[in-house]
């Protein structure tokens, strides 16, 4: 079988970040399926305003390298005012410095999507929000995006299945790649 590299970013600065919890619940679920993995929470996604040209803060280049190493994704983001925050897509932002990369952007990496919002009006708008701005990015996002009501928790086991689902699909998807390439 094949190694494959997951990389899972998001999450907010909140503590007990809902969506955080269900990112590490879904990169937890692709481990255990045999992925190598690396988590990138919103403490490192903390990142200055990105501008064209500007001098690249540390953080920012551990975020791109791991994006780079990256055969597939897991991307969770808090639904803020109907989108994605602000900070997750400030980092995904930075992701146009791997423009002109043999691999741009995204190019040819599985992105799984998943959402945490306090109503499911807003967990929808902003998992398709999410989804637009990964197919900008040239990736491929599965099938299955997952939605979490955070004032429904523990996660029942509906949620639980679909958060796992997104990891597998995502595990699914780099291994059909890294073994076509
Ligand atoms: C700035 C802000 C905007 C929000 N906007 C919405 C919204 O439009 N609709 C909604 O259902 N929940 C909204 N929420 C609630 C969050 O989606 C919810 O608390 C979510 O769990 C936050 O993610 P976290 O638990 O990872 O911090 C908002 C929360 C904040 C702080």
């Amino acid at each position: 079988m094949t190694g494959v590299r997951i990389v899972g970013i998001g999450g907010t600065l909140r503590a007990e970040s809902t969506s955080e919890q269900a990112l590490k619940y879904a990169v937890n679920a692709a481990a255990e399926l045999g992925a190598e993995t690396e988590l990138i929470v919103a403490t490192e996604l903390d990142l200055p305003m990105y501008a064209p040209g500007r001098q690249l803060p540390a953080a920012a280049l551990r975020l791109l390298d791991a994006i780079r190493r990256a055969d597939g994704l897991i991307v969770s983001s808090p639904g803020y005012h109907g989108g994605i925050s602000g900070l997750l897509k400030n980092a995904l932002d930075y992701l146009e410095v791997l423009a002109a990369e043999p691999r741009p952007y995204l190019h040819g990496k599985a992105v799984g999507c998943i959402v945490a919002a306090a109503g499911w009006q807003a967990g929808a708008t902003s998992l398709m929000s999410l989804r637009s701005t990964v197919h900008a990015l040239r990736g491929w996002p599965t099938a299955l995006g997952a939605v979490v009501n955070s004032s429904a928790k523990p996660f029942d086991p509906k949620t639980r299945d679909q958060l796992s689902t997104v990891g597998r699909q995502v595990l699914d998807f780099a291994r059909a790649r890294v073994e076509l390439c």
